[in-house]
């Protein structure tokens, strides 16, 4: 099997105890498998929680859904990279369409959060995706190129190792829609040729997301362009997730 990443993004959901039961009734049902490897991003809450329950499976890591970029201070409400880390996160997602869309965040902050998480030695998983109205302007890898400049401003040497992005075309989150896997691969070539620009010396995994789900996530995966996939509602059922995530098998 080539190396393929499957992350599952909780978003406001699953409490610490439920994120506990979801981790122990998953990995049961989800043995580790070479060259596979799962993320999981709980809410800030729940980090340690499903930190612990994941200890002890190499092929598992677990991330915050967004950090602020100081390490510490007057910001009610914020999680730092400190804080994420020593409830036992080894990474962090920047950049999401709901963090960039619904909060405000720019493409400037993306960057200062990419800098924060691996000046700590975390893992970054930034995501990036147009808007339909970009889509149907022909934006999309504008829009795309745009946000990786400002995201991975200044990133040089191991740190690339530590970086990972996530295609999420933004019309597709959470609507039932999405992009096809040939109009998904096209993109990610994009972005790969843009990573090389960039200097990433070594393959960067680039995941797709958006409306993933067990009917479309083979077809997906199919690509060699798509190195995985980031997944928000199909990711909340243990069993429906252990489905998906063993879809790399086939
Ligand atoms: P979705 O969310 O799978 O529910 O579309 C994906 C995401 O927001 O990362």
């Amino acid at each position: 099997m080539r190396p393929l990443i499957y992350a599952a993004n909780w978003k406001m959901h699953l409490p610490p105890a439920e994120a506990r039961g979801f981790a122990q009734a998953f990995l049961s049902a989800a043995p580790p498998v070479p060259g596979r490897t799962l993320w999981f991003f709980p809410s800030a809450v729940s980090l340690e929680a499903t930190a612990q329950a994941c200890k002890g499976r190499q092929d598992v890591r677990v991330g915050a859904q967004d950090v602020h970029w100081e390490p510490k201070g007057a910001f009610t409400g914020a999680t730092s990279v400190p804080l994420a880390k020593g409830a036992g996160a080894v990474g962090a997602l920047v950049g999401h369409s709901e963090r960039r869309h619904v909060f405000g965040e720019t493409d400037q902050e993306t960057g200062q959060k990419v800098q924060a998480i691996l000046q700590s030695g975390l893992t970054a998983m930034l995501c990036v995706g147009e808007k339909l109205a970009e889509r149907e302007a022909n934006q999309t890898e504008a829009v795309c190129i745009r946000q990786l400049r400002a995201g991975l401003a200044g990133v040089a040497g191991e740190a690339w190792g530590r970086v990972l992005i996530a295609y999420e075309p933004v019309w597709a989150i959470g609507t039932g829609k999405n992009a096809t896997p040939a109009d998904a691969a096209a993109v990610h070539g994009a972005i790969r040729l843009e990573l090389a620009r960039l200097g990433a010396p070594e393959r960067i995994p680039v995941l797709y997301g958006g409306s993933v789900n067990k009917g479309n996530v083979r077809a997906l995966i199919g690509e060699p362009e798509i190195d995985g996939v980031l997944v928000g509602g199909a990711s909340l059922d243990p069993a429906g997730w252990a489905e998906i995530v063993a879809s790399g098998l086939l």
